[in-house]
């Protein structure tokens, strides 16, 4: 082998050597876009009716409400999500303090975590035991009471 040719072959392995480098990278980075867009987009919440309890309440907490409550209860609570026509009973109105207020906290967690029949309301409130913490049913609970407007009994 003389001088040239080994200088090309040497060339060629370094060019390789770099593509195989691009095909790596490229690849996480095409990772990482997929992981990027799988992020939660940004929402616009409901502006609250009583600013003192609306800093208790998260953004979380109001994303939560809006990704599993609002088909039923509606975007504003008010009872006419998506779904309400096709119920039996129609959703409670998350904003109406006149029924809310007769009940306490306990109750409205209990119908969360339990569903409407372990309260002796509606079976169409199913129960989400299995799919939220204590924590996030307790803040659910004081979402509903600054979109009432009203207190606990
Ligand atoms: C499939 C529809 C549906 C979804 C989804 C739903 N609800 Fe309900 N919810 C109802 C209906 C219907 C009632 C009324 C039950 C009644 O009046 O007997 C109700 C009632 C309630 C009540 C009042 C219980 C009572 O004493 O009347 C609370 C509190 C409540 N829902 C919270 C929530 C929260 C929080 C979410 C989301 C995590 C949610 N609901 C999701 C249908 C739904």
């Amino acid at each position: 082998m003389n001088k040239t040719t080994f200088l090309n072959l040497r060339e060629k392995v370094k060019q390789t050597l770099m593509l195989l480098v691009f095909i790596f990278f490229s690849g996480c980075s095409s990772d990482s876009i997929s992981e990027h867009q799988s992020k939660p987009e940004k929402t616009n919440f409901i502006i609250s009716k009583n600013s003192q309890l609306a800093n208790s309440v998260s953004e979380k907490t109001r994303l939560v409400y809006r990704r599993y409550c609002t088909q039923c209860h509606g975007i504003g609570g008010n009872g006419d999500g998506v779904n309400a026509p096709y119920l039996v009973v129609p959703p409670r109105d998350h904003t109406k303090g006149d029924y809310l207020e007769t009940r306490s906290d306990q109750h409205l967690f209990e119908a969360i975590k339990f569903g409407g029949l372990a309260v002796g309301r509606a079976p169409c409130m199913p129960a989400w035991e299995n799919t939220f913490k204590d924590e996030t049913i307790h803040s659910l609970v004081n979402y509903i009471r600054e979109l009432c407007d009203c207190k606990a009994l």
